[in-house]
């Protein structure tokens, strides 16, 4: 078994839909009502959640969005380039690792509404992250828009569009 399926195995990863492997790790048992929320929320959602996320170098996470802010943290492996997308168009990157010295920060939080996509900087290596947000996430906020109408809603980021979307 090599070292990316150890991973896998060990903290027990189930493919993502976005693409790569993640395992929720905490779930708040506290919820916050529909009527506290904003009204683009369709129901309860819990105080916060947290997963795993694993990326390899064959892989990437597609453009998707979510409602709210998450916070991404960096554990382990290559550096990650984080690509992200504001509701008005401007595109901007940002690499998640440890080597400060390389420009890298420990954290980054990916404001709630922005599209984003992520792809690991090595080649052959993997990149184990963690990803909280609060409200909690569910899989009714997630929003993935196959390629034709992202490229429609921001034309001038073409190229990166359809390499980091999977159809
Ligand atoms: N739980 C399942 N998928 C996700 C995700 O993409 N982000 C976060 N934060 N939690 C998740």
């Amino acid at each position: 078994m090599n070292s990316i399926d150890k991973i896998i195995k060990s903290l027990e990863l189930s493919p993502h839909p976005e693409g790569g492997y993640y395992k929720e790790t905490y779930r708040s048992v506290g919820e916050i009502k529909k009527d506290s929320l904003s009204n683009e929320y369709q129901g309860n959602r819990n105080y916060s959640t947290c997963i795993y996320f694993l990326l390899t170098s064959d892989s990437f996470s597609a453009f998707h969005k979510i409602k709210q802010d998450e916070i991404w943290h960096f554990y382990d492996g290559s550096p990650i380039r984080l690509h992200v997308i504001t509701p008005e168009g401007d595109y901007s990157n940002h690499l998640i690792g440890r080597q400060l010295e390389h420009d890298e920060i420990p954290q980054f939080v990916v404001s709630g509404g922005c599209w984003f996509a992520a792809e690991v900087v090595n080649k052959n290596a993997y990149s184990l992250v963690g990803c909280t947000v609060s409200p909690g996430f569910s899989f009714e906020d997630f929003v993935l828009k196959p390629r034709h109408e992202l490229i429609s809603l921001f034309p001038h980021l073409e190229e990166l569009i359809c390499r980091l979307t999977h159809q």
